[in-house]
């Protein structure tokens, strides 16, 4: 696999006397790509059937005349003021019921059906304009869904969509009383058309009514993109991408990801270290200007597993980072620096998890709107700002470099967007997030020197794994509880391991009931955080603890002997919420069943493999050895394998 850069740009920004001039700069910097078009409707309709693409053709043909690819974006993130005017409720309403108006962007609710329609309308304008243009060589439909928290929609739209979802999932309406318990509370329903979203309750809705919700919500989105991919593909026959983000779990990436030939995701490590991580002040005071050394590592494995879920996805997925962060940003609580050196790092850590391609966000900082602090490649006045070189070195250092096949890593972790809204919508205990819980764990597996593939909740075949860890997973469908009972690798699950059944409700025999683990969770409590319970021998439960009736040998226990980890080679149960520690013996323990050799990781010090080099990525402001030599302050150290 070659490795290749780009930069997103926006010629509707600047005058067309200098789009020349630009491409020539970023061919001449080494890039290979170039995004544009995702928020330009206003320019290529600006009023209704008034359709202006001379001015995007000509923006291509400058383009790829420099010898640039083209990737291509729907523009319906960013219908034009008219379109609100035409359709007055297609925007997304919150949960106090309350629209969420024109003058940003994402104005729209992903049920809003005639919405839909003009997004499939201006797709296919598109598609047909430049569906075989040689220099559009990617697509992008629309642009981060779920971002500013647009997937759950309250409005009139979404109530319609959600009585449909209901009627299709249930058929009879008894059924859904009989799965959803709506007896309790005297709940229940004599047909679809009584069923309303679950907003604006007295107390809190049924967990069923609202889990049922988030999955009608997810599928909203999924289809939304489908209808956009349906009509590239008729038109052209480059790779369709989307661009995801950090942390939005709101709906399924993989389903989504399903209907892609490539995962891309924008990469903004110092703004999400404040504004998304939940890292402890001390922590963001350490990674103020280098951001958090596990998050963006995350993301690149997790859209790794969404790319590999394209239809026919090749053996390498196509996975790239579509917007990284050069500068300082604009939108996070503060908005430093990068330390010199880290977006060298940023972009090569991207292809050292499998990316095919790093663009940064953007070529050129723009002088007005919201973004005006938001640094580019260049200042709003075209000298090069920071990041150009750090660019420019990555394209020198990738010129000499091999071309790569990622490997497959020893450890699989698996992430499921269900046991996210699970948990959201039931976490007996505030803050409790299943995104934390999973995160938690990989930050272990990373610090144990360990690499890791993230993998689907659809996942059948772990052939090649030596251990795999599934905790918090709330629902376990019997394919997946199949599968982990088969894998022949060493299997952790726990805590809350199939809790609730599909809709919801918690099962009888009583949770994991899993095959070969004699584990029932007979009680669960959770705890202030400033009340752990420590652990025989270091470390402690935190936030949550099951009791566990059990013949299991006993693992890891309480001070008091309570089991915590129990289990034996195949099979593990934890039925706690562990904190760093107590994570540390647990990634211990499973790695020696699993027979699996671990490099405890100096703070800051992280390393990834692929096929043929080992990475030292050095996330600190200060020199640290690697088994491999000095790895530089904000620095990189590549070395063959
Ligand atoms: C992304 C978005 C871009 C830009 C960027 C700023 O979330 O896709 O359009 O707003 O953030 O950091």
């Amino acid at each position: 696999m070659k490795r290749t850069l780009g930069c997103c740009y926006y010629p509707e920004h600047w005058p067309e006397e200098i789009w020349a001039q630009d491409a020539d700069r970023m061919a001449a910097l080494g890039l290979t790509w170039v995004r544009i078009g995702e928020f330009a409707w206003s320019r290529i309709e600006p009023r209704p059937g008034d359709l202006q693409l001379d001015w995007l053709e000509r923006a291509i043909e400058t383009l790829g005349a420099a010898g640039l690819k083209v990737v291509l974006g729907t523009p319906t993130a960013t219908p034009p003021r008219w379109m609100l005017s035409r359709h007055p409720d297609m925007l997304a309403c919150d949960a106090e019921g309350r629209p969420r108006g024109f003058g940003s962007r994402r104005h729209y609710c992903f049920s809003h059906m005639p919405y839909r329609d003009e997004a499939v309308r201006i797709t296919r304008i598109l598609a047909d304009r430049f569906g075989r243009n040689p220099h559009v060589a990617a697509w992008q439909t629309d642009n981060e869904y779920g971002c500013h928290d647009t997937v759950l929609s309250y409005s009139d739209a979404a109530r319609a969509g959600f009585r449909r979802w209901c009627a299709a999932r249930y058929g009879d309406v008894a059924r859904l009383n009989a799965a959803w318990g709506t007896v309790f509370w005297s709940m229940e329903y004599g047909d679809f058309d009584e069923i309303d979203l679950p907003n604006l309750t007295v107390t809190e809705p049924n967990p069923a009514h609202v889990q049922a919700f988030r999955r009608f919500s997810s599928d909203q989105v999924v289809a939304f993109n489908r209808a956009q991919v349906e009509i590239l593909r008729a038109h052209s026959a480059a790779p369709v991408a989307h661009n995801y983000m950090g942390r939005v779990t709101e709906f399924d990436h993989y389903a989504t990801g399903a209907d892609l030939d490539i995962a891309s995701w924008d990469s903004y490590p110092l703004g999400f270290l404040e504004d998304r991580v939940g890292a402890t002040p001390a922590r963001q005071r350490a990674y103020a200007r280098q951001g958090d050394p596990d998050f963006q590592a995350f993301h690149h494995d997790l859209y790794r597993a969404v790319a590999g879920e394209a239809p026919g996805a090749p053996a390498i997925p196509r996975w790239w980072v579509m917007e990284q962060q050069p500068g300082p940003v604009n939108w996070a609580p503060v908005n430093p620096a990068p330390l010199p050196g880290m977006v060298r790092l940023w972009t090569w850590e991207a292809f050292a998890h499998g990316a095919e391609a790093v663009l940064y966000f953007r070529w050129r900082q723009a002088p007005f709107a919201q973004e005006q602090l938001h640094a580019g490649l260049l200042r709003p006045d075209s000298v090069a700002a920071e990041g150009f070189a750090e660019a420019e070195t990555v394209a020198r250092e990738l010129a000499d470099a091999p071309e790569v096949a990622p490997a497959q890593a020893p450890v699989a972790l698996i992430y499921d967007y269900d046991a996210e809204w699970a948990w959201n919508t039931q976490p007996q205990g505030d803050g409790l997030r299943y995104f934390d819980l999973v995160f938690e764990h990989y930050r272990a597996l990373r610090r144990a020197g360990l690499s890791v593939d993230i993998l689907p909740p659809t996942t059948r075949q772990l052939d090649g794994y030596r251990a795999v860890f599934a905790p918090g997973l709330v629902h376990v469908p019997d394919a997946l509880k199949a599968t982990l009972s088969a894998a022949k690798a060493s299997v952790l699950i726990g805590p809350r391991s199939a809790a609730r059944d599909v809709d919801f409700c918690l099962p009888v025999p009583l949770p994991p009931d899993w095959p070969g683990l004699d584990v029932t969770v007979s009680r669960l409590e959770t705890f202030r955080s400033d009340m752990p319970r420590p652990l025989d021998g270091g470390g402690a439960a935190v936030h949550w603890l099951e009791t566990l009736e059990t013949r299991a040998d006993p693992i890891l226990t309480l001070e008091d002997g309570t089991p915590v980890l129990v289990g034996s080679q195949a099979c593990f149960y934890c039925a706690a919420w562990l904190d760093e520690s107590g994570l540390d013996r647990l990634v211990a323990c499973v790695a020696k069943r699993a027979d699996l050799s671990v490099t405890p990781m100096p703070e800051g010090l992280r390393c990834r493999d692929t096929g043929a080099e080992r990475f030292w990525f050095n996330h600190t402001n200060a020199e640290i050895d690697s088994p491999d030599g000095p790895v530089p302050a904000a620095g990189v150290l590549r070395v063959a394998i």
